[in-house]
């Protein structure tokens, strides 16, 4: 019994210094800054300058303050060039990846757009599989502690 209880707070500490840091998103706004991002810790205004820069080629860029941020990576390409690439915390109310490109910019190919919760998770191209990583870590992590205290 008194095992368990520790085992049971052990986990419960873990996953709440997991979820009590703030999210850390690799951010860069050029294809050549790109290749050596910064990393940024999310906040509005950190948020705030990735609307900024999607507003430069995207209409319809919301205006948002959030208490939860996501990481973006987003990718244009023109003739298998990297013409736009911007990566950084958004809104999730921004929803990046489903703004429509301004008239003047519809020839762009949009070959990358994700967004996902997790620190650094939006590191090109292994972004979606550490985002899911996480939830699985995290499901089994739920389902032990559930057995545990049974
Ligand atoms: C971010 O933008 C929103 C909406 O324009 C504004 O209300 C808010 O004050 C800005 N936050 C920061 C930290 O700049
Ligand atoms: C966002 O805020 C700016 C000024 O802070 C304003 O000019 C713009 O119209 C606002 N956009 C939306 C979609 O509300
Ligand atoms: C845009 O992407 C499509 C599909 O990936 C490709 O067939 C097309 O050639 C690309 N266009 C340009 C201009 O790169």
């Amino acid at each position: 019994m008194y095992t368990k209880s520790i085992v049971a707070s052990v986990l419960i500490a873990c996953i709440c210094v997991q979820f009590a840091e703030s999210l850390v998103c690799y951010t860069c706004t050029t294809p050549n800054d790109c290749k050596k991002p910064s990393k940024t810790t999310c906040s509005n205004a950190a948020a705030n300058e990735t609307s900024l820069h999607l507003g430069i080629y995207h209409q319809g860029v919301r205006n948002a303050t959030s208490t939860r941020f996501d990481c973006l990576a987003l990718q244009y390409t023109w003739n298998n060039q990297v013409i736009h690439q911007l990566h950084g915390c958004v809104h999730p109310a921004v929803g990046p990846c489903t703004l429509s490109l301004k008239p003047a910019y519809g020839h762009y190919n949009k070959t990358k757009c994700l967004t996902c919760s997790g620190d650094k998770c939006n590191k090109s191209p292994a972004g979606k599989v550490s985002s899911s990583i996480y939830t699985i870590l995290a499901s089994v992590v739920g389902l032990l502690l559930v057995k545990t205290l049974a």
